[in-house]
């Protein structure tokens, strides 16, 4: 039987990378997010590549939309053995325009989900005596420009939930990691100019498939060893030392 991976924010970036990634290592492949449009197509495509893929609306926000998720996953698929808690919006607002109601939806959105989601999945990750989870964080959890406050905050605090599942999963056997992302063109990479690439110590901008596969080492049961870390992907520009001479 085919293991089950739910992707959260699946329709497109990175998500969409994942899960590809997922779907060509033989995975049931849960594609949840709010974009219908893109999320149906998704599906389309990997299933007429012969892979196994289901798009479930999702709205990470809102509990109800998280259990129904999860209930709707169990209909199609019987287990839930791997779990990306990859959506996320990142809104730069200054802060003395930063209204409590955009705060609690980037909170709610980058950071509560991720709990809910996890705790929801965990009780069905348990009958399967094993489980993976990865949170995808971002680099501004210890690094920021401007105007940052609310999305630097719910990354940090994904990288400190990370942690704590991995600590508070251990009795069922599930290993809970983050990834925190640098910079990942979503868009057209051919854009990208010189001076993008050659300020990495990796002479390139990253790309969706940088973290789709680390997700799937990540997850991959023989990697259990690796639990509650922080796998930075950032092209090595938060070793970089920036003093101007
Ligand atoms: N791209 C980068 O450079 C970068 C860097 C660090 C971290 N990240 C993180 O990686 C993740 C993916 O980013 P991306 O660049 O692919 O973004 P993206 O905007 O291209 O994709 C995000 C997806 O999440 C979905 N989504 C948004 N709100 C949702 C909700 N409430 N419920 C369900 N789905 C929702 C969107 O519809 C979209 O499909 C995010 O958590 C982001 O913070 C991205």
């Amino acid at each position: 039987m085919n293991p089950t991976v739910i992707v959260t924010g699946a329709s497109n970036g990175i998500g969409k990378a994942i899960a590809k990634v997922f779907a060509s290592n033989y995975f049931n492949v849960v594609l949840a997010d709010v974009d219908e449009e893109n999320g149906f197509l998704l599906q389309d495509e990997l299933l007429s590549e012969g892979r196994q893929a289901q798009f479930i609306r999702c709205d990470v926000s809102d509990p109800k939309s998280i259990q129904n998720l999860v209930k709707e996953t169990l209909k199609r698929y019987s287990t839930i053995d791997v779990l990306i808690n990859n959506a996320g919006i990142s809104e730069f607002i200054r802060p003395d325009e930063l209204s409590v109601e955009k705060w609690d939806q980037i909170l709610n959105t980058n950071l509560r989900a991720s709990f809910l989601l996890t705790r929801e999945v965990v009780p069905h990750m348990k009958k399967t005596k094993k489980g993976s989870v990865v949170n995808i964080a971002s680099t501004r959890a210890i690094m920021s420009e401007k105007n940052s406050e609310a999305y630097a905050a719910s990354k940090g605090g994904l990288q400190a939930l990370t942690h704590a599942q991995a600590v508070s999963h251990s009795k069922e056997n599930i290993t809970v990691n983050c990834i925190s992302p640098g910079w990942i063109h979503t868009g057209d990479y051919n854009q990208l100019r010189d001076i993008d690439h050659e300020q990495h110590p990796s002479k390139r901008v990253g790309k969706p498939e940088d973290v789709a596969r680390a997700c799937l080492f990540l997850t991959d049961p023989e990697n259990d060893f690796i639990n509650g870390e922080n796998l930075v992907m950032d092209g090595g520009m938060t070793r970089k030392m920036i003093y101007e001479h």
